[in-house]
């Protein structure tokens, strides 16, 4: 067997026929930014979410960008955030003049610590930047405690979270502002770059839409704040609102691999991942962890199943932030998690055959260390 991490051809098939008219239609038209595709983009998210403003930019990045900017965020101002995360949860705080302050990660999930939230912060601490990991829910009632005590606003990144519930409260509601990706691996992925501000503030959801072109508000050429370009193309929009009504059986599927993996691989010595109940992981990366990952991916790519790591180097341990002066051992957890992550195929369009082949042999590679541990033993 042959099995991709993510096999993006296949799940292009399903939405060919309606995202080539739409491409043709929209080539027609000319309407090419910003126009009724964005504006479906942005209803649809709203509704799904419960959120009233969401406006769509050029991508997850930028999302990060326009709601820290929205914020108010700049120099001689600090943000906390995790160091296990994409790069650019962090250089968007470096981007907009801020420092990052990286607080650890706890051992259960990968999230971040709010412990290590709340001793990270400091009388300059203006934002926190919490990241819903490989699609898990962080743990929002003690974030959102610990940032009220202190008059703070939390930053959702869930570029990896569209569509996680904790209840029935989307991501995207726990904090004053979140940023989401529609990068093509993202669970709703598009046919190129794009990402989107969620927000229930008014003020912040005014300011990003008049970030996102130049600062102009209504009036055409009149820039009321110092913006910049990062507008949404109608073609991307399109398949976004596409691909949109299938993105809550897509997050289904994902989480029911998720459990079908941990009921056949919990026997085995491995820490796999935590599932709370039915919607608060989606399951962006089904990542499990060992010490002998190197090994372990080594023998999957053998046997014809292609993994990612997650991150290898965590975020404070990056040449462009060694300025913040963090060393090997500042983030245990981080540092840890980097070096024993591995994140397995669990894209919707995975067969059942390729599941169980995926549980065959991870288990034959456990088996095999078991049989190597005892060897070692008796010599
Ligand atoms: C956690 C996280 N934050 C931010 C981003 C940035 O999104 P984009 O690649 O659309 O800029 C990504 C995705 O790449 C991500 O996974």
């Amino acid at each position: 067997m042959n099995i991709p991490p993510i096999n993006l051809k296949a799940q292009f098939k399903g939405v060919k026929q309606d995202v080539m008219k739409g491409v043709r239609e929209i080539l027609d038209e000319q309407k090419l930014i910003l126009g009724q595709y964005c504006l479906k983009l942005e209803e649809q998210v709203a509704a799904m979410t419960g959120i009233p403003h969401a406006v769509s930019c050029a991508n997850g990045t930028d999302a990060l960008i326009l709601s820290l900017m929205a914020l108010g965020i700049g120099h001689g101002d600090e943000v906390v955030t995790t160091p296990y995360t994409f790069f650019s949860t962090a250089s968007s705080i470096a981007l907009v003049g801020a420092r990052p302050v990286f607080a650890d990660i706890q051992e259960s999930d990968m999230n971040i610590d709010p412990g290590a939230i709340e001793k990270a912060i400091t009388p300059k601490t203006k934002a926190i930047i919490v990241v819903h990991l490989f699609g898990k829910i962080c743990d929002m009632n003690r974030i959102t405690a610990i940032a009220g005590k202190h008059g703070i606003p939390v930053v959702e990144d869930m570029a990896q979270a569209l569509g996680a519930r904790r209840g029935n409260v989307s991501a995207g509601n726990f904090g004053d502002i979140a940023a989401t990706s529609f990068y093509p691996t993202k669970n709703l992925g598009g046919i190129g770059e794009g990402g989107m501000v969620l927000t229930k503030r008014d003020d912040l959801g005014e300011k990003v839409r008049k970030l996102r072109v130049h600062g102009m508000g209504g009036t055409p050429y009149i820039h009321e704040m110092i913006g910049f370009n990062s507008r949404l193309d109608e073609i991307k929009a399109m398949a976004l609102t596409v691909k949109f009504p299938k993105l809550a059986l897509w997050n289904k599927t994902r989480l029911e691999t998720a459990g079908y993996y941990n009921m056949h691989l919990r026997d085995i010595a491995v820490t796999l991942p935590i599932i709370e109940d039915e919607t608060s992981h989606i399951f962006h990366h089904y990542v499990l962890r060992t010490d002998k990952r190197d090994a372990f991916q080594a023998y999957l790519k053998d046997n014809g199943i292609m993994t990612g790591i997650y991150y290898p180097v965590p975020l404070h341990l990056q040449p462009c932030f060694s300025y913040l002066g963090y060393r090997e051992g500042s983030f245990p957890g981080a540092e840890k998690a980097a070096k024993t992550s591995l994140a397995i195929p669990v894209f919707p369009e995975l067969m059942k055959s390729e599941k169980n082949y995926i549980i065959k042999v991870i288990r034959s590679f456990f088996d095999s260390q078991v049989e190597e541990n005892s060897i070692t033993e008796e010599l």
